[in-house]
């Protein structure tokens, strides 16, 4: 492996949940799976969804970030991805969760991240006022809650 693959990455996005798909069949056929499979490739993050929506941030080292984000971008089970953030990083943001399901309250800058999401999509401007900032203090936001 050399220094390029082994450098740390991160994937952030936005997309719409497919309808029909229950939430039985988000946890146990996206969720889990995707716990043991980023666990086995160095991967960490957290995932949140509500009945329109997946939020999530993936990150670990940029080979297998990008295989797996590939399988994810491919999936059907999801569509209208929208990337909030894909930069590399200095250190994980996660470090603790193969994939950390955020289930039990939605964080407010996820609330404003769809909310900007929904206006993205009906207005073809103004430009978001989105990028690295909210993407910063969202991520601050979430793992606070978690450590
Ligand atoms: C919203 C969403 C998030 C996902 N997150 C992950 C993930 O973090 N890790 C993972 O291995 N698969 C994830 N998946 C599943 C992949 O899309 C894919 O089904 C799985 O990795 C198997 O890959 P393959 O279909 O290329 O064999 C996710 C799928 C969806 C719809």
């Amino acid at each position: 492996m050399n220094a390029a693959t082994n450098q740390l990455r991160h994937i952030v996005y936005v997309s719409r949940r497919a309808a029909g798909l229950t939430d039985y069949q988000v946890v146990d056929g996206i969720v889990l799976p995707a716990m043991t499979r980023n666990r086995r490739l160095d991967l960490s993050g957290c995932i949140w969804f509500d009945h329109g929506y997946f939020f999530q941030v993936i990150e670990g080292p940029a080979a297998e970030l990008a295989i797996v984000f590939e399988s994810i971008e491919r999936d059907k089970r999801h569509h209208a991805l929208q990337v909030l953030s894909a930069q590399n990083i200095e250190r994980r943001d996660f470090e603790r969760f193969s994939m950390r399901l955020i289930a039990d309250e939605t964080p407010m800058a996820i609330r404003q991240i769809i909310a900007q999401y929904e206006e993205d999509s009906t207005a073809p401007s103004p430009p978001p006022a989105r990028p690295e900032m909210v993407v910063r203090r969202l991520i601050s936001e979430i793992s606070a809650a978690f450590v």
